[in-house]
């Protein structure tokens, strides 16, 4: 079993790349099924989250392959209509190939993705959206069951879920007449899918607005595509940068992506400098706290708040933090208050007292953005730190140890049953 092991106190500067967004990369692999013929995803992150959704695509009868960052997939036929507890249960996003299944062939029996540690993860939007299409839904045994096809409608959301937003444009974009879609989510990884469904021939407008309109056409054609890049892999670098005093540049992503978040960190005492596709971040004065309310896009995304906690934790002051989005998502203050942070959680408020510093301990990473958030604080933490669980950051950071030792982190990665591995240093760049 592997751990990441952290030695702090190396100042931290220099250029990352940051790879195509996760949460887009899963949901393009899905739309893939929605057209015959051998689909081509470049800037695809080579992350086991991707991993879990080729094995899904396979399940139901694609092939898919991967040469570098580039990814086909093969959906001319495809054999089934079932996307198994086994996988579902390990990546909860592959629920997203409901709407493409629905689409494609009529049917769709896929599990429920239950709950995680960041909360229950309901499908309940998803369902009764597609019950507005006209897709018929029994939910027995674990089990979503879907019946179409489908017919434009207009669907209001309760609440603009990434998940079921991307999951009602897959299912109404080969479904007859016109579909609306009220109260969308407007993340940029849902402006991406509607990109590449649109590059497949489907009729989609108002991406990234509140109100998507959807003209169902008669078929979809494959096509080759790139990942809009990862604008909270950016997010988690800039952190890193704004931890220390840098200058770090982060390259790959779009700014306007993370406009929110920039504007959070100049708050908080960082010189932030933009340009078309990169950002640089530096900071000579202390952390200014600054309160943070996670919204949907274009609001603070929930996904950056465990890196911002760890960043408020050594503020000259206090700050809450609201989270919104998720009801589960204040696991990693725990594990934070092992190294020395002061927070205060009362429901879905959090508030962190600023400490003069941090001190390495052996940690736990809670879930993805969480155990990220945790190798970010060793890196000014005083003395050593030993993230386990590490299989979590895996799901959507790619080389993260890699990233870090190129901006001068002493961190590595060692395989904890070796009893030696954890005393060795922990090299870096500067070793
Ligand atoms: C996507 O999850 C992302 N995952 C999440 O990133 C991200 O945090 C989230 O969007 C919000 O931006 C992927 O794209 C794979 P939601 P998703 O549906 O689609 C409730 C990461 O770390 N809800 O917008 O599941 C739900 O319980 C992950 O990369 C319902 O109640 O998010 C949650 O509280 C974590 N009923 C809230 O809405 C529903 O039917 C937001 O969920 C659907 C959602």
């Amino acid at each position: 079993m592997d751990a990441i092991v952290v030695d702090g106190g190396r100042p931290l500067t220099g250029t990352v790349r940051v790879g195509g967004a996760k949460n887009s990369a899963l949901k393009l692999m899905a739309a893939a099924l929605l057209a015959p013929g051998v689909t081509t995803l470049r800037n695809v992150p080579d992350i086991s989250d991707v991993a879990v959704m080729a094995q899904v695509l396979e399940r139901l009868g694609a092939h898919v392959t991967r040469t570098d960052h580039t990814l086909t997939i093969d959906a001319t036929t495809l054999t089934s209509h079932e996307a198994p507890y086994d996988l579902v249960v390990q990546m909860r996003a592959s629920t997203c190939v409901l709407g493409a299944l629905i689409g494609r062939v009529g049917r769709a029996h896929v599990a429920m993705p239950g709950g995680c540690n960041i909360g229950s993860r309901k499908v309940d939007i998803h369902i009764a959206g597609l019950e507005h299409l006209g897709v018929t839904i029994s939910t027995e045994h674990g089990y979503i069951d879907a019946s179409g096809p489908a017919h434009g409608a207009r669907v209001a959301l309760d609440f603009p879920s990434v998940g079921a937003t991307e999951n009602l444009l897959m299912a109404s974009v080969l479904a007859d007449g016109e579909t609306v879609i009220d109260n969308a989510a407007r993340e940029p990884e849902i402006t991406d899918l509607a990109a590449m469904l649109n590059e497949m021939g489907a009729s989609i407008a108002g991406a990234g607005t509140p109100t998507i309109m959807v003209t169902g056409v008669a078929a979809l054609s494959a096509v080759d595509h790139t990942v809009v890049g990862d604008r909270i892999e950016a997010g988690t670098y800039l952190v890193a940068g704004a931890l220390d005093s840098g200058p770090v540049t982060v390259t790959g992503f779009d700014p306007a992506h993370l406009d929110i978040v920039l504007q959070k960190l100049e708050h908080m005492g960082c010189l932030v400098v933009r340009s078309a596709d990169a950002v640089t971040i530096s900071r000579e004065g202390p952390i200014r706290p600054v309160d943070i309310q996670t919204l949907p896009f274009p609001g603070f995304p929930t996904d950056l708040q465990a890196a911002f906690m760890a960043l408020l934790s050594l503020a000259d002051g206090g700050a809450v933090i609201t989270e919104n989005v998720f009801e589960n998502r204040f696991i990693f203050a725990d594990e934070i208050a092992r190294m020395g942070a002061d927070i205060r959680i009362d429901g879905h408020y959090a508030l962190v007292r600023g400490v003069p510093a941090l001190s390495g301990a052996p940690v736990r990473s809670p879930d993805l953005r969480g155990g990220a958030a945790l190798v970010l604080a060793g890196l000014v933490a005083e003395g050593r730190t030993v993230v386990t669980d590490v299989h979590h950051i895996d799901r959507g950071y790619e080389g993260f140890v890699e990233k870090l030792r190129c901006l001068g982190a002493a961190v590595n990665r060692i395989d904890i049953s070796d009893p030696d591995a954890a005393q060795s240093p922990s090299g870096g760049a500067n070793a």
